[in-house]
């Protein structure tokens, strides 16, 4: 019999395991024409599990397993920063999905999203998770995804951005993305440090962006403007570690994205989409990190 409970900090590894399982499958199934997801390094099986365990510390009210006696065969993570809710991760077992088990876990975390401004979810292309969310009151945004190889010839010169530091960085990140979804990172910052994702950062006269690197694609991607937002996309491709390019949540609002992954000669794919309730922010120009909106 499959119960909830909150997540200890003892089912952080078989929750991730249960997790990349789960997520893989349904971006092999639902996600026609994606790169399936590799198998992952032990670093990269670091990274994920401190994800989980960063949000059981600072969320541990929106943090829940579903467990089947010893195993777990679902999770959800939330967070709450200020007045915005966030749904980090949802995942149920393949084997047992379509059961009802992603309802029971959504609704035990939303239960951290009562008096939220904003609360937003990342949804990927499976259509039980835009049931899911739909049905509960968040309105999806479609998105696409652009993949390809790059052609390092197409990128321009003179982005004109910087190597950031995450300390002395810290206002103007958290600056920029308060005004664009309504509540800064707070906490999640520290995390991204100690995942070893890279900073980028760039000024021009008032306006300010920056780009969060993770796994060498675009972890988040925050500016004052569109035009230093394009930059730094531009700039995210240019430092890319593999020659097969990603760019995930390229919504209706996102134009200025779409059209650096169309000057790149990318192929825009159908792709996971943002699903919203309310927004406190614009939430344009940006790409939001799936780990922490
Ligand atoms: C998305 C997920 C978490 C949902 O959990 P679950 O336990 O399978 O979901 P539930 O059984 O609670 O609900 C699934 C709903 O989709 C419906 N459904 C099942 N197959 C469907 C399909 N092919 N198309 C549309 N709806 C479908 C079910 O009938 C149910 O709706 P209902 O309760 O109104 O009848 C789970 O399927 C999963 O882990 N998927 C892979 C990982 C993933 O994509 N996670 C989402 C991250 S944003």
């Amino acid at each position: 019999m499959t119960e909830l409970r909150p997540l200890r900090a003892d089912d952080v590894e078989a929750a991730d395991a249960m997790a990349f399982a789960s997520l893989r499958e349904a971006v092999a199934v639902y996600q026609p024409g994606a790169p399936r997801w590799p198998d992952r390094s032990e670093e990269r099986t670091a990274q994920a599990r401190l994800r989980i365990a960063h949000l059981r510390e600072t969320d541990p009210d929106g943090a829940w397993v579903a467990v089947d006696g010893e195993q777990v065969v679902g999770l959800a993570l939330s967070l709450r920063r200020g007045p915005m809710w966030f749904l980090s991760l949802l995942a149920v077992d393949t084997a047992l999905q379509s059961r009802g088990v992603g309802k029971s876990l959504l609704e035990a975390a939303l239960r951290t999203s009562e008096g939220a401004g904003a609360a937003w979810i990342l949804a990927t292309t499976d259509p039980k998770a835009l049931r899911r969310y739909a049905v509960a009151g968040f309105a999806p945004h479609p998105g696409y995804t652009a993949v390809g190889p790059l052609d390092r010839s197409l990128l321009p010169a003179g982005l004109a951005v910087r190597d950031g530091d995450w300390s002395q960085d810290a206002e103007l990140v958290e600056d920029v993305v308060t005004a664009l979804r309504g509540a800064p990172y707070g906490p999640d910052l520290d995390a991204m440090r100690a995942t070893g994702q890279q900073l980028v950062t760039a000024s021009d006269g008032a306006d300010r962006g920056f780009l969060v690197l993770r796994a060498g694609t675009v972890g988040s991607l925050g500016a004052t403007s569109p035009a230093l937002a394009q930059r730094l996309l531009w700039e995210a491709l240019a430092r890319a570690d593999k020659p097969d390019i990603t760019i995930d949540w390229l919504t209706a609002d996102q134009q200025w994205a779409i059209d650096v992954a169309l000057a790149a000669r990318l192929s825009l794919l159908s792709g996971p989409s943002s699903c919203r309730r309310s927004a406190l922010g614009p939430l344009t120009p940006y790409l939001p990190g799936g780990a922490y909106g």
